[in-house]
């Protein structure tokens, strides 16, 4: 995530900074900071670790008024590196400053590269790369002296995904802005321009923006910007529009709640977890306090988390036993440690925590690791108390979830906690290397598929308004299709306040069925086509049981799925993929299904009553 801004005109930058900063927050606040150039080629920086309002105390102390209409700005959610002042952007080498959302791939080869030729380092993260190579460029490179040029070329080399506004000090009155799969737009002033993450980071300023294309930059000037590509025969794209939205809206991209946002933002969301998580042919983890000895002598997992983290945890388990042939237990963290769990040395326990510090499941690690256990954190919050006692640590990239019902930060979860298992697998030998690059692959499939599913939802919200009456739904699954079940049910229950409960479907006839009424509305996941298995005709059956006995179905089945029509009172197709993917998919109609009934009751979507986001009590 993180949010950046940039300007270029006659007001003081400072002041436009910080106020798009100020609207930009809600995309990271684990640090602020600024860079200005002033007219005498002097480059002014001020950063700070924790929220905005800590930046500009530092600000007023600094005594320096920052003078200059030129600069860039950065509100952080930290991805390499742990929140400090000294990881917080902009990042300096030499005239040039940095500022970066996203991830430079190939960072750890440039800083080598870098090392060897003498460049000394500030800071543990990506982003310094650029800020070194820049200024090497430019300094004595083969564009020695040429700004633009020299940023094209080191745009040209890098790899990932990045967002990267430039400012340099020889050149006030210019920034270049460059981007490769996040997002990056312009604002058209009267003799000003503006930079951001999103468009509300000018919206005060002007309703005039541009979008930038992928692998294209964009050299910025009071008078106006060009567009070039950065890469050898590459086409520079970019479309001018209005914006229509007001504040408030384009915070939230223009949703109504940050939660659709967040549905929306799931694509993303997967695919920046996985992102240089396979190097080599091999999974990498993010920080890796374990030796290689250790990780293979791991003979049990278990995996411990609260909430929506839980079942993301339900369902990683299926996985983890598929590919390591370990035992793997999925626990409730607030119970973990008062039960006396069976640990030592070659137990791992993966703690998944969206804040990373949710006091049920930090404990459940203190007293892992007080019983010789190693823990692998799954976190989405760099630096959290969760990942900082961990003996290992895989981060989602979900980027900050202001909704309170988690839902980008669930996916990912479920593709971190899936990394996990395979890098268990590589570790232990039970996959070869191909058929862990193959599984990963395959997951790298996924965004474009979630992509699919979250375009088509308004079907559901559709089915949503016309069932928000109903007293109670039930949510049945089978295989991963439980844990959605019950992610499905813990959705309704959190946001529409309505009695719901997930079950796996066999189980139904062995009490919950009596539950089952005339009209009552009851989810169903089908497995995949893909290898039809016994679990779908079995699904069958428990679908005829509960039609008999009146339900109303709402069938949740891979397209092409003729079978189970007949049987669907609302069908909602999802594309076909495997069994252990499928999760990433069947969940999102339960997210919208969600909201919409809660919006329909009228309830507030981002904030329901009695709960809060980061729960730090036990
Ligand atoms: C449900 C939800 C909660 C959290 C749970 C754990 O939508 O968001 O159930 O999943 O409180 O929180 P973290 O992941 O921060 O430990």
């Amino acid at each position: 995530m993180c949010g950046i801004v940039g300007y270029v005109g006659g007001r003081p930058a400072k002041d436009v900074l910080i106020g798009g900063l100020r609207r930009l927050e809600y995309r990271g606040y684990d640090s602020a900071g600024i860079a200005v150039v002033d007219d005498q080629n002097r480059l002014h920086v001020e950063k700070k670790e924790g929220k905005l309002a800590n930046l500009e105390g530092a600000l007023a102390e600094s005594g320096d008024d920052f003078a200059g209409g030129t600069g860039i700005g950065h509100t952080r959610w930290a991805t390499h590196g742990r929140p400090s002042d000294r990881n917080s952007h902009p990042h300096v080498a030499g005239r040039i400053a940095v500022v970066h959302n996203g991830i430079i791939e190939n960072f750890a080869s440039l800083r080598a590269e870098l090392e060897s030729d003498g460049r000394d380092f500030n800071s543990d993260t990506d982003t310094e790369v650029v800020a070194q190579l820049i200024d090497r460029e430019v300094t004595g490179g083969a564009t020695a002296g040429d700004f633009v040029a020299s940023c094209r070329a080191v745009l040209a080399r890098l790899e990932g995904a990045f967002t990267l506004v430039i400012a340099d000090a020889q050149a006030p009155g210019t920034i270049v802005a460059g981007r490769r799969n996040t997002p990056l737009v312009l604002g058209r002033g009267e003799g000003e321009m503006f930079i951001g993450s999103d468009v509300a980071a000018f919206i005060d300023y002007t309703k005039e923006a541009v979008e930038v294309g992928q692998d294209t930059f964009a050299v910025i000037t009071a008078g106006g910007y060009e567009v070039f590509p950065f890469l050898e025969g590459g086409a520079a794209e970019s479309r001018e529009f209005t914006i229509d939205w007001d504040l408030d809206a384009a915070e939230k991209g223009g949703y109504e709640y940050f939660m659709l946002k967040e549905i929306a933002e799931q694509p993303s969301a997967v695919a920046d977890t996985l992102l240089g998580k396979l190097v080599d042919g091999r999974i990498v983890l993010d920080e890796q306090r374990l030796s290689d000895q250790e990780l293979r002598d791991i003979d049990k997992v278990f995996i411990v988390a609260c909430g929506s983290a839980y079942h993301s945890g339900l369902v990683a388990k299926y996985a983890i036993e598929h590919w390591t042939r370990i035992p793997c237990e999925v626990e409730i963290a607030s119970e973990f440690r008062y039960r006396d769990p069976v640990l030592d040395r070659s137990t791992l326990v993966v703690a998944i925590s969206q804040s990373g510090e949710t006091a049920d499941t930090l404990e459940a690690v203190r007293h892992a690791k007080s019983q010789k256990a190693r823990v692998l954190a799954v976190c989405n919050t760099n630096g959290a108390q969760i990942p900082r006692e961990a003996d290992a640590v895989l981060y989602t990239h979900a980027g900050p979830e202001i909704g309170v019902a988690s839902t980008k930060a669930y996916l990912a979860q479920i593709a971190a906690n899936y990394l996990v298992g395979l890098a268990l697998a590589q570790a232990r030998g039970t996959k070869f290397p191909d058929e862990v690059s193959a599984e990963f692959h395959a997951l790298e499939q996924m965004p474009e598929l979630i992509g699919q599913v979250v375009e088509r939802l308004d079907q559901v919200r559709q089915i949503a308004r016309e069932l928000a009456d109903s007293k109670s739904v039930l949510f049945l699954g089978r295989h991963v299709g439980y844990p959605t079940a019950l992610e499905g049910a813990l959705k309704l229950k959190e946001l529409a306040y309505m009695h719901a409960e997930g079950f796996p479907a066999g189980e139904l006839k062995h009490g919950p069925i009596a539950l089952i009424e005339e009209g009552l509305p009851v989810f169903v996941v089908m497995p995949p086509l893909h290898g039809r298995s016994l679990l779908h005709s079995k699904l069958i059956s428990n679908i005829q049981e509960i039609k008999a006995r009146g339900a109303r179905t709402i069938i949740i089945s891979a397209e092409g799925d003729e079978v189970v029509k007949p049987f669907a009172d609302y069908l909602i197709e999802i594309p076909e993929t495997t069994t252990l993917l499928q999760p990433l998919l069947s969940t999102i109609p339960y997210q919208a299904f969600a909201a919409e009934v809660a919006a329909a009751r009228g309830y507030d979507v981002d904030k329901p009553r009695n709960l809060a986001k980061s729960v730090t009590v036990e």
